[in-house]
């Protein structure tokens, strides 16, 4: 099937679509059902391609997945954890940055894990120093070799440890967490992040027999126990396809009903986008995001860790900004390479210019570098039609966008990315009364 899609823009994004578990919690909540004794169940469960590599690599592991589609609802029985076929897991790592994740449960169970060369976006360097210098804090073998990293146990278990993290990572936080809980002793995790979806985590650790607190100043503590059950869960609902809808809507001078969303995980985007000129209803089924008809307004924001702006919105909501009258500015501190995306929307017309500078309050990281993490958007500049490629999953979302705001008819090619972490993108467009369809001629779906 081709991956090409047609897009005739300029039209309103308008109805109700649903989002379900969140593609940065539901892998790895699959992921901790290998540290438990008994089988566990996750309900919520999106139908996106990191959770099918996930289940995959779960499956050559010995892991028994089950997973009713329709109803979001797996299982994932642990009972006959065995090591898995190289050929799998060369063939599963490149999809996904999730297998680093394997390490801690597999260290518990089965005294070792490999790593191979990792998947993901393209969006900077995407080390994984961190993830090896805490496996080595809990006494964890780690040889880095031509073929990938293979790590072991050492004779007498995993220890606790303390771990201090430079930056807070949330995947170094998860692999904390995901090794500590079993390890020998306690541990204690300074910088760490405290997204949401690492609260979820450490509810289903809890729920599996995990002793775990969190303190106010990113200080995450944790005593190991000998062994975990399994859990019942339903996972929380993914902030960042809701958000992503939010700036379509926006974008598009449409109005979505995001069932699903939830307020809580989403605050600071929803106050950006009321400052931008956006305007929403919040009840306990979702959130409806509407544009009130008006100028969108400009908007000078920097992305960080939660609670700040999570970086993932800022490229959806960068293609409203670009309708916005005014200087909008942008600085990305998360990650130095995130604005790969806006070269497409320069070409259909938006006026961006990066800068190597931190143009924001917080001088971050990536100042005086060489990294391109600032952004000035000036608008309001009509969006044309263009042929785009998409070249990451949250950039290729944010140039379906634009091709959707845009004047005349666009190809958009690449978009099967997208799938890693949209369910049903096209299905939903299409609820939408996007005019979307593949170039081969299949409609959306
Ligand atoms: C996760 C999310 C991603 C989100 C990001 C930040 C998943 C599947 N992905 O990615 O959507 O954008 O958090 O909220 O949950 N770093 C290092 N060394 C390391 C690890 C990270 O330098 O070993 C750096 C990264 O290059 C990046 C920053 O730390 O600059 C944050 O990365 P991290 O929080 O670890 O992102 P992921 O867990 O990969």
């Amino acid at each position: 099937m081709s991956s090409v899609l047609r897009v005739e823009g300029g039209h309103p994004l308008s109805g109700t679509i649903t989002v379900r578990g969140a593609k940065n919690f539901v892998p790895k909540a699959m992921v901790a059902s290998l540290l438990g004794s008994q089988p566990s169940r996750l309900d919520n469960v999106p139908l996106i391609r990191d959770v099918d590599v996930v289940s995959d690599l779960l499956g050559a592991h010995g892991v028994q997945v089950s997973f009713d589609q329709a109803a979001g609802s797996m299982t994932l029985d642990p009972r006959n954890v065995q090591r898995a076929r190289r050929s799998d897991i060369d063939a599963l790592g490149g999809a996904s940055r999730i297998p680093i994740l394997f390490c801690g449960p597999l260290l518990h169970q089965l005294g070792e894990a490999f790593i191979p060369e990792l998947g993901g976006c393209n969006i900077g360097g995407r080390p994984i120093d961190f993830h090896l210098e805490t496996l080595r804090k809990f006494g964890a073998n780690v040889e880095k070799r031509e073929d990938g990293v293979h790590i072991t146990k050492p004779s007498g278990g995993l220890h606790g440890a303390i771990v201090e993290l430079p930056f807070p990572s949330v995947g170094a936080t998860e692999q904390t967490l995901l090794t500590a809980v079993r390890a020998e002793g306690s541990t204690t995790l300074r910088g760490a992040a405290v997204e949401p979806e690492i609260m979820d985590l450490i509810n289903v650790l809890q729920k599996m027999g995990a002793i775990i607190s969190v303190d106010t100043d990113r200080t995450i503590r944790i005593e190991g126990v000998d062994s975990l059950t399994g859990y019942t869960h339903r996972a929380l609902p993914d902030r960042i396809e809701a958000a992503s809808w939010g700036a379509a809507a926006l974008a598009t001078h449409g109005d979505i009903t995001v069932l699903g969303a939830h307020q809580p995980d989403m605050t600071t985007f929803l106050n950006i986008f009321r400052k931008v000129g956006g305007a929403f209803d919040i009840d306990e089924d979702g959130i409806r995001f509407f544009h009130p008809g008006g100028d969108l307004k400009p908007a000078a924001l920097e992305t960080a860790v939660h609670p700040g702006f999570m970086t993932d919105w800022q490229q959806p909501l960068v293609v409203a900004l670009t309708q916005a009258k005014g200087l909008s500015i942008v600085h990305e501190t998360v990650y130095e390479k995130r604005f790969g995306f806006t070269k497409a929307l320069v070409k259909m017309g938006a006026n961006i210019q990066l800068y190597r500078e931190c143009l924001g309050a917080t001088p971050c990281r990536f100042g005086q570098r060489n990294f391109f993490h600032s952004a000035v958007i000036s608008g309001p500049t009509p969006l044309m039609a263009a042929d785009i490629e998409v070249p990451d999953l949250r950039g290729g979302f944010s140039h379906l966008i634009a091709a959707l705001a845009a004047k005349g008819t666009s190809t958009v090619s690449g978009v099967d990315v997208i799938s890693r972490g949209y369910e049903h993108f096209l299905s939903k467009l299409g609820q939408l009364d996007a005019r979307v369809a593949y170039v081969d001629g299949a409609t959306s779906r």
